[in-house]
């Protein structure tokens, strides 16, 4: 195993960062075992991941402890046991993008500018970033991860802006030699993995799949904030993209999330319809309820992915590395199946 630890800072401190934080004290100091889908990646165990860095845009977090930010409003996660003390305290983030109006109302935004950010990731001497900013923050997060690769540290796109599939943003994460992954975290078994898997599935059973729907129903800021209805339409574009590559051609496929729920909290309820053909052309549906919750869904990944790009950069890789983002995300530069991305990301990481 390295004798190092990953230092980490969490950019956006809301309900999936809360969970991963969470998750990282749970296992990383022997409260339990179960639910870790790999407790060592690329070398690296749970106990290995440092987090010394954390930055977020709302005033109810910015300077408190960790320990306490991702317990503070408008986080609605569960909280499974208090956190000790962390040390690290949440300092003010970037915003360069206007709000939409849900996000507006949400949030009491307080903020700094850039340069500072890059002077705060080099004084922490960070090695990952992990941006988990609501989504449709464009500019924001594509600052972020500029100021993470003039900072010198690896970055990991959780939110759908194209970062890690923008040609020039990998470029400069090659030149200064640091790795970037995503874009849009897959979730462990969210409606998008369950219905690739599906696919998959029905497909290895000679079964011909012929149209699907998944339509989510969630609670929490982010889904609030995609009720915003460019945001919406754009997630939804990316699901279905990211389920069309389980399938070829003749295959019609709808994917979003269609409403907010406030008592759902961070929970997620996903309806998902196959129609599909078996012998002589018989007919076949398959109506599947998931209930997952976002936060929880997002750990495992989370800490998979910070464990690997930093055995990626070790190794000397530097821009995209596609074993990784094929993995954990659902927008990519290159087309893979869920299974074999799943295949490659473990050979290569997990043994
Ligand atoms: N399972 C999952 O949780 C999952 C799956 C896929 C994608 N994602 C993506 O992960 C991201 C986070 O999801 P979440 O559910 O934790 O969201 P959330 O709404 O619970 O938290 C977002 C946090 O980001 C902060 N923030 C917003 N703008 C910021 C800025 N400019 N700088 C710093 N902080 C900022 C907010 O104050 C909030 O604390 C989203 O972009 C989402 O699309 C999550």
């Amino acid at each position: 195993m390295p004798n190092r630890k990953i230092r980490v800072a969490f950019i956006g401190i809301g309900n999936s960062a809360s969970t991963t934080l969470q998750g990282l004290f749970y296992y990383s100091s022997g409260r339990g075992k179960d639910g870790l889908w790999h407790p060592v990646v690329g070398g690296y165990g749970v106990g290995d991941v440092e987090v010394v860095a954390a930055l977020d845009i709302d005033s109810r977090k910015v300077g408190k402890d960790l320990s306490e930010a991702i317990f503070s409003e408008p986080n609605i996660v569960e909280k499974r046991f208090e956190i000790p003390k962390t040390g690290v305290v949440v300092e003010k983030g970037l915003l360069e993008d206007e709000l939409n109006p849900y996000l507006a109302s949400a949030l009491k935004v307080v903020k700094q500018d850039k340069n500072s950010i890059v002077e705060y990731l080099k004084k922490h001497r960070v090695d990952v970033v992990v941006n988990t900013i609501s989504s449709g923050l464009d500019k924001s997060s594509i600052a972020y991860a500029e100021a993470s690769c003039e900072a010198g540290a690896s970055f990991v796109n959780t939110t759908p802006t194209s970062v890690a599939t923008n040609p020039d943003i990998v470029e400069s994460f090659k030149k200064r030699r640091v790795v970037v992954v995503g874009d849009d975290l897959m979730s462990q078994l969210g409606g998008t993995a369950l219905h690739r898997g599906l696919v998959y599935f029905l497909k290895s059973r000679g079964i011909k799949p012929v149209r699907s729907y998944q339509l989510d129903v969630g609670g929490g800021l982010e889904t609030l904030n995609t009720m915003y209805e460019d945001l919406r339409d754009f997630k939804k574009q990316v699901k279905t993209s990211s389920i069309a590559e389980e399938v070829n051609e003749g295959w019609e496929v709808v994917s979003g999330t269609t409403d907010y729920v406030d008592f759902l909290g961070n929970n997620r309820v996903t309806y998902l319809q196959f129609n599909a053909t078996g012998f002589m052309g018989s007919s076949i549906i398959i109506n599947i309820n998931l209930r997952s919750n976002d936060g929880m869904n997002a750990g495992n990944i989370i800490l998979d992915l910070i464990r690997a790009v930093a055995k990626a950069r070790e190794d000397g890789l530097s821009g995209n590395v596609n074993e990784i983002s094929n993995y954990g995300f659902k927008k990519t530069l290159e087309r893979k199946r869920i299974h074999e991305a799943t295949m490659v990301f473990e050979s290569k990481y997990c043994r």
